[in-house]
């Protein structure tokens, strides 16, 4: 095994946390917490992945409000679910694997009927809500000044309650066409107040969020930002601006970069490259307005992007030229062993890993013993991206590529 090979494998600091090698389960959503609780279905789903040998596994979507949410199934941190995060964390963590809360909050992305501080969903400006559309919340508003101190607040009480109730680590979700997100990107955020127009202006609020959970964490608790390289559309987030935001989180003192890119909302497959999801959302979509829309709108929106290994690298590689102090948290297309070797040789300090844990839960340890015994790994992840169609299913998230049947391996 090379020597930046053993380096994935070898533990590693990240601010002033240990973890036992590089290797960290990227945020997918994971659709097993019914009502928005944590229980068997989460625990199981994590545990694979953590007895498998991963060095930090990460919860994902921890909103920061119940307002925060996509819909009502999805966690947000609040006291009703102190005993069940706090039993999940340490049942996780026993097994020697860290664990990371992606924190976030939807903005105006959002089909949640059940909203309780707003009245309907709200962005950095008006729009036409295209995910509320079946839920009758067609459109998103423009935040008013106190509301986005109010949605400041809600990051500094989700920081305070994520410490207390046992993660390791923050991962603060800034891409991905998010709440915070939906700030950065010109598209999107069409204010012209001191939240909207320069970059300095459209990174306020997500560097407001930052320094919120920093108070709310202190200075030796990790926090990392997941940050989109661009959108992926015209007149959208472009990658110089991108490698600028970095810099500025990298100055605000954010301990660690993971560099993805696309968006939920405007272009998915950026994010996943390979065939589109289109065809299986369809099959999965109920509401039959969205299923109609989405026969019609579908192929535009869901374009057919080639998967090939490594496809952030470049992006990644100008993050880390502009950062002086931050980790950088590479994410997209790390499937084999040939790639492992290029980003731990170009200096990456982490990786993250979606798909292949999806594949292969125990991918941390079959890789290493592989290598231990000078033979190559792969995960088994063709890269079909059917588990990111499988999203909003009963159960949530799986291989059936893998499995070849609904039940898959992990429950
Ligand atoms: C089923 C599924 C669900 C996902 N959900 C999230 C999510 O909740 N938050 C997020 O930031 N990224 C999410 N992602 C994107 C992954 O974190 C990652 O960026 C992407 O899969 C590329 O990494 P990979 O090539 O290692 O899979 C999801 C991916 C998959 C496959
Ligand atoms: S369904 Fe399985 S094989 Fe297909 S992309 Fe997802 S994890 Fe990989």
């Amino acid at each position: 095994m090379s020597q930046n090979l053993q380096r994935a494998f070898q533990p590693a600091m990240l601010g002033k946390l240990e973890l036992r090698n590089r290797l960290i389960k990227a945020g997918t959503f994971e659709g097993k917490t019914p009502d928005g609780v944590p229980g068997d279905q989460l625990l199981n789903f994590h545990l694979g992945i953590a007895e498998g040998g991963i060095g930090m596994t990460t919860l994902a979507y921890c909103a920061t409000e119940s307002d925060g949410r996509l819909n009502d199934q999805m966690m947000f941190m609040h006291e009703g679910i102190r005993p069940q995060l706090t039993a999940t964390l340490q049942k996780l963590q026993a097994t020697g694997a860290r664990v990371s809360g992606q924190m976030a909050h939807c903005g105006n992305f959002s089909k949640n009927r059940n909203l309780t501080r707003l009245k309907r969903p709200m962005g950095p400006s008006r729009q036409i809500n295209m995910l509320g559309l079946p839920a009758g919340m067609p459109f998103a508003g423009a935040m008013t000044h106190p509301q986005i101190d109010e949605m400041v607040q809600t990051f500094y009480d989700a920081g305070v309650f994520m410490k207390s109730v046992g993660f390791d680590a923050i991962e603060l979700h800034m891409g991905h066409g998010y709440g915070l997100s939906q700030f950065i990107s010109p598209r999107t955020n069409k204010r012209n107040d001191e939240y909207g127009g320069s970059l300095v202006n459209r990174m306020r609020l997500p560097l407001r969020a930052l320094e919120a959970v920093r108070k709310a964490v202190g200075d030796d608790f990790p926090v990392v930002a997941k940050i989109s390289l661009m959108d992926g559309v015209r007149d959208g987030l472009q990658q110089n601006e991108s490698v600028e935001s970095a810099g500025m989180l990298d100055e605000a003192g954010i301990d660690g970069v993971i560099t993805s890119g696309g968006t939920s909302s405007m272009n998915v497959m950026k994010m996943f490259r390979g065939p589109s999801i289109v065809h299986g959302m369809i099959e999965q979509e109920k509401n039959i307005i969205m299923k109609t829309g989405l026969k019609i709108m579908g192929p535009k929106m869901f374009r057919n992007y080639p998967y090939e290994e490594l496809y952030f690298m470049e992006g990644a590689q100008q993050v880390r030229d502009r950062m002086k102090n931050a980790k950088l948290i590479y994410i997209g297309g790390c499937s084999t062993m040939e790639s492992f070797e290029k980003v731990m040789s170009a200096g990456v300090d982490f990786v993250q890993l979606g798909r292949p844990l999806l594949a292969d839960p125990a991918y941390a340890n079959n890789a290493k013993a592989a290598l231990d015994a000078g033979k190559s790994y792969r995960s088994g992840c063709t890269h079909c991206n059917r588990c990111v169609a499988l999203i909003d299913s009963p159960g949530g998230i799986r291989c059936p590529e893998l499995h070849g049947d609904e039940s898959g391996r992990m429950n």
